[in-house]
């Protein structure tokens, strides 16, 4: 009877962890819009490298926590449930849950495709010559390049975790 009751202590945790996991992601969203402005804004001005370099802190560690905590948990809670993995044609009321794998998936592969490695560039790019974010050298056009193809991806991603986060919680709505 104790075992029982820490086991549905511990799946409550992960729903927990899971769903936290998905506000911490969103949340850094509207932060990164903030910060992506005032780096346009502060574009060539002294500083400006220490902007960028917060922006890309923020967007890496909630990425992280986001993805790794919705991943580690979200696959835990579906073989505590049994729902299954990318059962499209199951013919159950799952479609919700499937279609989250399937763009979390996406979020993944974009993130390690494109998200990662540009990140890495523009991260070597604002330590400069020196090493260092005090390099005072202008960027290059192809660094301010880069942070626009990084800022259009997240964007996607906002989007995509924001219709997953949506498929969510509506799933038990009735529409009638
Ligand atoms: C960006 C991606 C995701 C977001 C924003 C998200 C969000 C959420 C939210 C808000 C809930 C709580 C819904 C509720 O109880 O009303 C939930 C539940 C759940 N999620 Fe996710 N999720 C994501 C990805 C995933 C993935 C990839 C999996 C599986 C590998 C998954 C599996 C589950 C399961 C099994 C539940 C519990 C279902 C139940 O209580 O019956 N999620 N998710």
């Amino acid at each position: 009877m104790v075992i029982y009751d820490f086991y549905t202590f511990l799946i409550a945790l992960f729903k927990i962890v899971h769903v936290v996991s998905a506000i911490v992601w969103l949340g850094a969203f509207p932060a990164l819009f903030v910060l992506k402005n005032q780096i346009m804004r502060y574009r060539g001005t002294k500083g400006e490298r220490k902007l960028i370099s917060s922006w890309l802190i923020v967007n890496n560690l909630t990425g992280m926590i986001g993805s790794i905590g919705i991943v580690v948990t979200g696959i835990v809670l579906t073989l505590h449930y049994s729902y299954g993995f990318f059962q499209f044609a199951s013919g159950t009321q799952n479609h919700w849950l499937y279609t989250k794998q399937f763009l979390t998936v996406i979020v993944l592969i974009i993130t390690g495709v494109w998200i990662i490695p540009t990140g890495v560039k523009v991260r070597k790019a604002l330590h400069g010559e020196i090493n260092k974010l005090e390099d005072n050298e202008p960027l290059t056009d192809h660094t301010y390049t880069m942070i626009n193809k990084l800022t259009t991806l997240t964007y996607v991603i906002a989007v995509i975790v924001l219709l997953n986060f949506l498929f969510a919680i509506t799933r038990t709505f009735q529409f009638s």
